[in-house]
Formats: structure tokens, sequence, C-alpha cells
């Protein structure tokens, strides 16, 4: 049972994984291939270049495909957390705003979200939540220039203050919670790992290993939605039960 009393701030670090069981299909899993092509091959500034068309019909898909998908007791969960904990951090790398749509109200997104878009002339972003779009590849409305997803490609930067403060937060908590990632993907994969250096408590939900696992300090090898509620309920009969006492 970990010492809630003496664990103060708390970060949590998701991906794919914990909107497996919402039906959203993860990235390596053999269900994440569309039309034959990785997406390796699609979430590229080059494919967008070269096809840009494709690239929507493709994001078009998933919109589809995440929009029809609910948000399942792992997220649900870490919103009874950040309710609950006065020091919480929720950083994810899903574009699918199935946290936002649980209930969380602070969400660093490292990988941008796939309900919004950004004018490829402008810069400026427009968040919608229709599917199938009207029109592939969609335009700018104001000027006509192409839109992309506003999501990070192979290539690309993450969102410098989005960045910024996932990894002060990952430097200064005493406990994170590592779930349904890979943890292949940098530069995410590095905020656990530099937690730990810093004496961090490190807790992985995942029902595989991965190469985060040799490090961490409890490994819940199970699938988020089932483990992490009953995980989080022990915790807090902790809490409460040491605070009685
Ligand atoms: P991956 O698809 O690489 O990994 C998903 C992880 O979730 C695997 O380790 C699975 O074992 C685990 N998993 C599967 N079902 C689970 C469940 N029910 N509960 C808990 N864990 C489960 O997804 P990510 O690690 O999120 O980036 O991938 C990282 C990034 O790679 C993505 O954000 C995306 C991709 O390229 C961009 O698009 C920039």
């Amino acid at each position: 049972m970990l010492d809630f009393g003496h664990l103060q701030r708390v970060v949590v670090l998701t991906g794919a994984g914990i909107s497996a069981e919402s039906g959203v299909p993860t990235f390596r899993g053999h269900r994440g291939l569309w039309r034959q092509h990785r997406p390796e091959e699609l979430a590229t500034p080059e494919a967008f270049a070269r096809d840009p068309k494709l690239v929507w019909e493709w994001y078009d898909w998933r919109r589809g495909l995440i929009g029809a998908c609910q948000p399942n007791s792992a997220h649900r969960t870490l919103v009874d957390m950040e309710t609950r904990l006065p020091d919480f951090t929720l950083i994810t790398q899903n574009v699918d705003g199935l946290h936002h749509l649980a209930g969380s109200q602070r969400v660093l997104e490292l990988h941008g979200n796939i309900w919004r878009m950004r004018c490829t002339r402008e810069g400026t972003k427009q968040e919608d939540r229709l599917t199938p779009l009207p029109e592939i590849p969609p335009r700018c409305a104001n000027c006509g220039a192409l839109l992309r997803p506003d999501v990070v490609w192979f290539g690309e930067s993450l969102p410098a203050e989005v960045l910024e403060a996932a990894f002060a937060a990952a430097a200064a908590c005493d406990l994170m919670l590592v779930i349904g990632t890979s943890a292949v993907v940098q530069p995410a994969a590095t905020l656990p790992l530099m937690a730990k250096q810093n004496g961090t408590l490190l807790v992985e939900v995942n029902p595989q290993p991965t190469p985060l696992s040799d490090y961490v300090d409890l490994s819940l090898r199970q699938p988020a939605a089932q483990v992490l509620p009953q995980w989080w309920q022990r915790q807090m009969e902790s809490i409460n039960g040491s605070s009685a006492g």
C-alpha cells in the first residue's frame, strides 16, 4: 500500500492502452493498420505534403472511430484522482480527447488533439467533432489554405509549453503512474526515467512488459480499466483509514 500522506505530488502519464478498452486501437497493436499503411507512413509532414487527401482520409477514419468511443473506468478514475489529490498532473500522449470527455480538467496533451485543426498558412486553430468531414481535405474558412490535424507528426517538435510543463511536473513528483504506453516514443518515454532518477516511485499499469518495467516499483499487469479503479479504491481506503486513526 502506498502512503499517500507522504506522496504529495502525483503525475500520471498515459498512452494508447488506456483507451484500448474504450475501443480505440493502439498504435503498435495489430489493429493499428489502416488500408495496409502503418501510422509511421501517414503521420508525417512529408506524407501530408505528398498526399493531403490520403492523410486526411486516415484522420477522418480515426475521428469516426474515436467519436464512437466513450471514456472508460480508467479515464474516470483519473478524474477522481484529480479531484481528490492536491497536486496532480495528467500528461497524455493520446490525441483522442477521452480524458477531457471523461471530465479531466487539466490535461497536458503532448501529441495534440485529433479534434483540433490548424490552418497551414495562418496557424489558427479550430475544434469540432464533425465526423465524417464534409470536405476532404478540409480548408480554412478564412483564407482557403489547407487545414491539418493539430497533432504532432513524426519528425516534428512537441508543443514547447506543454513539454516544459510535463518535464517540470515529472521532475518534481513523488509518484508517477505510467498507464498503457509502450514507453518507446520520445520524449515522453524519458519522463518516467527522469522521475525515477529523482527518487520518484513508479507504478506501471500495462498487461504487457515494456522497456520501463525493469525500473518500476510496482507493476500492475492487467488492463487499465479493470485494475486502476480497484487499485485507486484500495489507496483511498488506506488514506481514509490512516486519517481516521
Ligand atoms: P502503443 O500502441 O505503442 O502502446 C500501447 C501500450 O498499451 C502497449 O504497451 C500495450 O501493452 C498497452 N495496452 C494495451 N491494452 C491495454 C489496456 N487495456 N490497459 C493498459 N495498457 C494496455 O501506444 P503509445 O505508447 O501511446 O504518437 O504510443 C506512443 C505514441 O506512438 C503515440 O502517442 C503516437 C504513436 O506514434 C504520435 O502520434 C506522435
